[in-house]
């Protein structure tokens, strides 16, 4: 299919043909079309919190000994990180569901310690099963030519392409054996390797020979009458053949839904075989894959262009259902520069899905190789999400729940201010935080837009009040610029290394109030990994409401250290609390009090 805005406007629609159900969604504004286009597709799944973690990749970890080291030095440094990845270094000859047993013999072991650390382990799936092994030596393929699970060419054989084993069948998942066979495959090496997520990679299919090692056959649908703007400029260029048969249908008709019967079939295998919350990130993506996957923006390269391109790419995806989405930080191809690295890992730091990865002829991207001062602000970066992340979560169940957006752009939520239509360098998480990155190099100081109303540093409170203007606000190189909107309350917690430790830390609050002294907030809490816990029935929503009984000033509570002098009441013994660096700033600390309990903090002026 190919899609051309016009100037008009219009949208002009190209198809090859095959079966069209066009929908069109009324809205009247962006939400309301984005919730009914998710009541076709599906609404994206809840992820499992440990997720929303940091994630450290690269092509290029060799062994176990160099991948190890790296995750030592991250905690080492104080990073905060909960996964650590391996591409396919990992894999015997690369072929999947195996592991090479000189460079990642102890590749279970490594996975153990990583879970005794509270920390979480994923490693790549290719779908190409690797053809060339001697028979009985590599039983995924053994097991699938006897299931008869991989797609076949246009005369019945088995179609063979070629991926980074080298001759490889690809798995037709519209097949219920073929889901079957996956899900055997994955129990077995997950009872070797107890990985816990799949990282689905090359599920176009990509193919490094056009359509397969014999070519295709000469018909018309491999070169249909008209051919979209294709990368290689023939459908089966990259791919296989269309007329390569899938049991559903033909390729030609299948072709766009591969990664999303791959993801289907992930999803649902993790979730037999693990019995928790599945996590599989997809290169592929098709409408309706939010429910079974994360998507990441593929192999971006390290520049400042990318950087920027990232966030229309990461909001897209929240359109499309697919709310756990982020590009690769600090870039995959070629080499990032220090400054380029600490500002990605800033944005990366609100990207819905962090995760850090590279190719392998990089210079290393991990936070620990750059100076001391890029370090600084790259953990502070990383601490910033891991205390915001109770808000994050509660923001994943708004959409899987109520098909809201968790990054949004700000024309969703401010649909009648036209400023905010072209606006592709600002986000908000959810409506209440607003997070303007530095997008240029070189850059210190940044024009900062605020839709109308007071917006208040995540900082340290500075209040400013917008009528709908742009602000020229500091970015000094260890600054990322974050504002709460009035009116919001964001339950936050004190971050730590790992989610499984940061989740045992207090919680705090920070409450915006609106100009007429309200503010109300979230959190949906569970143990952020069992399946179904909103669908049955466990967890914990709690609801925080700020309101004036009398006439007070405008007040906002933010943390501060010192208590100054006591005014403040809770049920009703007194407590402390402090002016900070703003007048309308108020702190409260050392509450301690059970989230799981109705509390009122009084205070008066
Ligand atoms: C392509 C993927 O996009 C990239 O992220 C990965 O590192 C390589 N394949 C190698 O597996």
């Amino acid at each position: 299919i190919e899609v051309m805005l016009q100037p008009t406007p219009a949208l002009t629609w190209v198809s090859t043909g095959g079966i069209l159900d066009l929908y069109i969604f009324l809205g009247p504004d962006a939400q309301s079309v984005i919730r009914q286009y998710l009541q076709v597709i599906g609404y994206p799944m809840m992820p499992p919190y440990w997720s929303l973690g940091f994630h450290l990749c690269r092509w290029g970890y060799t062994t176990t000994n160099t991948t190890w080291n790296v995750a030592q030095r991250m905690h080492n440094a104080n990073f905060p990180m909960d996964v650590q990845w391996n591409d396919l270094d990992y894999a015997d000859k690369r072929r999947v569901f195996t592991f090479d047993p000189w460079r990642f013999g102890d590749l279970p072991e490594m996975v153990e310690e990583f879970h005794k650390r509270g920390m979480k382990y994923i490693l790549i799936l290719d779908p190409g099963i690797s053809t060339t092994s001697p028979p009985g030596t590599y039983r995924p393929f053994d097991d699938g030519l006897k299931r008869d699970v991989f797609i076949k060419n246009a005369t019945g054989q088995i179609l063979i392409g070629k991926v980074w084993p080298g001759p490889t069948a690809f798995p037709d998942f519209t097949n219920s054996e073929t889901r079957q066979w996956w899900e055997d495959c994955i129990r077995d090496f997950h009872s070797r390797v107890p990985v816990d997520g799949l990282w689905i990679d090359m599920n176009e299919p990509a193919n490094f020979v056009q359509g397969s090692l014999e070519g295709c056959p000469d018909s018309d649908i491999e070169n249909p009458p008209y051919t979209p703007r294709v990368v290689g400029g023939q459908l089966n260029s990259g791919t296989l053949c269309m007329s390569a048969q899938q049991k559903l249908s033909t390729h030609y008709n299948l072709h766009n839904i591969y990664g999303l019967t791959e993801a289907y079939a992930t999803h649902s295998a993790l979730m037999k075989v693990r019995g928790k919350r599945p996590f599989v990130l997809s290169r592929s993506s098709y409408p309706g894959i939010g429910r079974f996957s994360g998507v990441w923006t593929g192999d971006v390269r390290s520049d400042w262009e990318q950087l920027r391109y990232s966030i229309p790419a990461v909001l897209q995806f929240s359109m499309f259902g697919v709310p756990l989405v982020g590009a690769d930080i600090c870039g995959f191809g070629g080499n990032t520069t220090e400054e380029l690295c600490v500002r990605w890992m800033q944005l990366g730091a609100f990207y819905p899905f962090m995760r850090n990865h590279n190719d392998k002829p990089n210079l290393a991207l991990q936070p620990y190789v750059f100076g001391q001062k890029a370090q600084a602000a790259m953990r502070s970066a990383l601490n910033i999400r891991y205390s915001l992340l109770p808000f994050l979560y509660t923001l994943f169940h708004h959409a899987h729940t109520s098909a809201e957006t968790v990054a949004r752009p700000l024309f969703v939520e401010f649909p009648t201010d036209p400023s905010c239509q072209i606006i592709d360098r600002q986000f908000l998480w959810g409506s209440s935080l607003l997070i303007s990155p530095v997008l240029e190099q070189g850059a210190e100081e940044l024009a900062v837009y605020l839709p109308p109303g007071t917006w208040y540093s995540l900082y340290n409170g500075q209040p400013f009040h917008s009528k709908g203007q742009y602000l020229l606000l500091p970015a000094p190189l260890d600054t990322i610029n974050v504002h709460v909107r009035e009116g919001h309350i964001l339950p936050q917690q004190e971050p730590a290394l790992t989610t499984t430790a940061s989740r045992s830390n207090p919680f705090f609050l920070t409450v915006a109030l609106s100009a007429g002294g309200w503010a109300w907030g979230h959190l949906f809490w569970d143990d952020g990994d069992s399946l179904d816990t909103y669908e049955m029935g466990n967890y914990c929503y709690v609801t925080f409401i700020a309101g004036q009984v009398e006439k007070t000033q405008v007040v906002c509570i933010c943390i501060l250290k010192k208590p100054v002098y006591k005014i403040m009441y809770l049920n009703p013994v007194v407590i402390y609390l402090s002016l900070c660096l703003f007048p309308q700033v108020l702190t409260v600390t050392s509450l301690a009090l059970p989230m799981s309990q109705v509390f009122t903090v009084q205070w008066v002026l």
